[in-house]
């Protein structure tokens, strides 16, 4: 199956990043090269579970080395939580190729670059898809490596999971609106809620078939005027200038686009998106505190965004039972960090950090570190 036009050469970088701001003890980093196909690839691995750890790959043309380690580093610290979160037996990674249109003979040659580590180092990286990589170029990694999730299963009567995660990681988005709605605003279903949708994307769109179904009032933006145009005519949204979505007076901000999206001109009651790294500053939780001082209650990204995730993780599984998964981990998640951010008058992003960390630490269950705080 192997395609010898690929000879990538993978180089060991973790001595190299140790000094990084975001290194955060990371098990390896790797950089990933191939001189004939012009492949270069970071993949960094922050944790491992059982030898195994799970991140999208993504694609972007970085500013620099500096910026591109940042973002793969922080991304892949930020998967073991999720995971963890999430419930999910699975370390943390992520990996990004530094190219603005990677092609076939690159994602072969990332496929083999984890197949090689796989052999030499004993840690099975499986990838899948992130920002700009579709499941064509996955199915390029796919013919050097089994270590690949997100292509669409053969789909024989029942419909099974796989494929794009958007719709799950927008059901989940979803249920996460509901719950915080629930809390902040006291009502059982969002029937004349009103959601500001920004970006139309994989997620996007279907977060507002969900929202359009139950009966919210939505309010979309995206700088793809076509993306909008859809949104506007299958759900009768009322199209929002992009630069006017962010600080609408709303019951709900659902940002569903790029990271960094929370500030002080948000006038929404409720946060609640898809977006990952929603906050700048996300070592102190500066913005989230901000949230906090301005009443606005906020659903942490990696919790609510974790429906693709878990799908991805139960893959060629009944699509059905893969959705249950996701409402009923989302909801009984945020539900908890919801709660005690009430009654420990603390900003739902610490509490929702500390309970991973100590999870991660303690090696316990979400739910057992939950009885363990009631107890205390
Ligand atoms: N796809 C998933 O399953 C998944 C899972 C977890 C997290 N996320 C995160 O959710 C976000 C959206 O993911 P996606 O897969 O839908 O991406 P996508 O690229 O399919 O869609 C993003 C959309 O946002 C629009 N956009 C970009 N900047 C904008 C702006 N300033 N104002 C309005 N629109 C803007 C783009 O035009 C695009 O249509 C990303 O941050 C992603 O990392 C996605």
């Amino acid at each position: 199956m192997s395609d010898q036009s690929v000879n990538p050469v993978v180089k060991d970088i973790t001595s190299e990043t140790v000094t990084h701001p975001e290194y955060s003890a990371h098990e390896k980093v790797f950089l990933i090269t191939d001189e004939a196909s012009g492949l270069k690839a970071k993949l960094c691995i922050h944790t491992l579970i059982e030898g195994r750890a799970l991140g999208g790959c993504r694609r972007w043309e970085y500013d620099g080395d500096e910026q591109w380690s940042a973002d793969v580093l922080r991304l892949s610290r930020g998967m073991t939580r999720k995971s963890a979160v999430a419930g999910l037996p699975l370390g943390g990674a992520k990996a990004a190729i530094n190219h603005g249109n990677p092609t076939k003979d690159m994602m072969r040659a990332f496929g083999r670059g984890i197949d090689m580590i796989e052999k030499k180092y004993g840690m099975a990286y499986i990838t899948a898809e992130d920002v700009g990589i579709t499941e064509e170029l996955l199915m390029e990694v796919k013919k050097e490596t089994d270590h690949v999730r997100g292509i669409t299963p053969a789909q024989e009567g029942v419909e099974l999971s796989g494929g794009d995660p958007g719709p799950f990681t927008a059901f989940g988005v979803f249920t996460g609106i509901k719950v915080a709605v629930q809390h902040r605003l006291g009502k059982d279903n969002l029937e004349g809620v009103s959601v500001a949708v920004q970006g139309l994307g994989d997620v996007g769109y279907y977060l507002c078939e969900f929202l359009n179904e139950a009966g919210a009032k939505l309010f979309v933006a995206d700088l793809d005027g076509e993306r909008l145009q859809r949104a506007v005519d299958e759900f009768g949204a009322m199209p929002v200038d992009p630069k006017e979505i962010v600080a609408m007076e709303v019951d709900v901000f659902a940002p569903c686009a790029m990271g960094g999206v929370l500030n002080d001109t948000i006038r929404a009651s409720i946060v609640a998106g898809s977006t990952n790294n929603q906050q700048r500053d996300e070592i102190n939780n500066v913005e989230s505190k901000m949230l906090k001082t301005g009443n606005i209650l906020y659903a942490p990204d990696y919790v609510i965004n974790s429906g693709g995730l878990i799908s991805v993780y139960y893959e060629g599984e009944s699509r059905d039972r893969v959705m249950d998964i996701i409402g009923k981990q989302v909801e009984m998640t945020l539900d908890k960090i919801f709660a005690f951010s009430k009654s420990e008058n603390i900003d739902t992003a610490t509490i929702s950090d500390e309970l991973a960390k100590k999870m991660l630490q303690e090696k316990k269950s979400f739910e057992d570190i939950v009885s363990d705080r009631v107890a205390a």
